[in-house]
């Protein structure tokens, strides 16, 4: 695959999760340096929120980190399937959403579960925030941080990074 490796993280509202994700994924591929490497992105499968920053207390938690989220929601759309290599759900009930959208093998053959790229934590979702108190944010973010080094690693062995 050529250079850069295109990520979309995606969940339901894409004010939560997904931009933690977007947010935790470019603060590590800075620091090691990576950033020509990839684009990322996130998106929302709902659209309920389209054009709204993060969710104040996903940026607040993020800020603490030394993370600026300015990310604007937007839904998932159908070129998304084109112009990302990477189609990351945060969990099961998003992957199926986008399992919903794509039209051809090669589509499907790019969606992921976030948690699936380690052995401890594959088959496990991000659990939605968005009715939680602040400390399931910090666990979200705790979350998308562990496994951005996760998926990280991973990227770095099967494209040779
Ligand atoms: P997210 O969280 O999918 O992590 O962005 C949610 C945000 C908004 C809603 C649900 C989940 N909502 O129902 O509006």
């Amino acid at each position: 695959m050529k250079f850069p490796i295109k990520i979309l993280f995606i969940c339901l509202g894409n004010i939560c999760r997904s931009p933690a994700a977007e947010g935790a994924f470019k603060k590590l591929i800075t620091e090691k340096k990576l950033t020509d490497y990839f684009v990322v992105d996130s998106a929302g499968t709902s659209g309920y929120h389209d054009g709204e920053l993060a969710d104040p207390r996903t940026r607040e938690v993020a800020r603490k980190r030394g993370i600026k989220l300015d990310h604007i929601s937007r839904k998932l759309r159908l070129a998304d399937f084109q112009d990302f290599n990477y189609l990351i759900a945060m969990d099961q009930n998003n992957k199926v959403e986008i399992q919903k959208l794509a039209k051809t093998d090669d589509d499907r053959s790019k969606i992921y579960l976030f948690r699936e790229f380690s052995d401890t934590s594959k088959g496990l979702s991000v659990p939605d925030p968005y009715y939680g108190d602040i400390a399931q944010f910090e666990n979200v973010q705790d979350i998308v941080e562990t496994s951005s080094k996760d998926l990280l690693e991973y990227l770095i062995a099967k494209h040779q990074i």
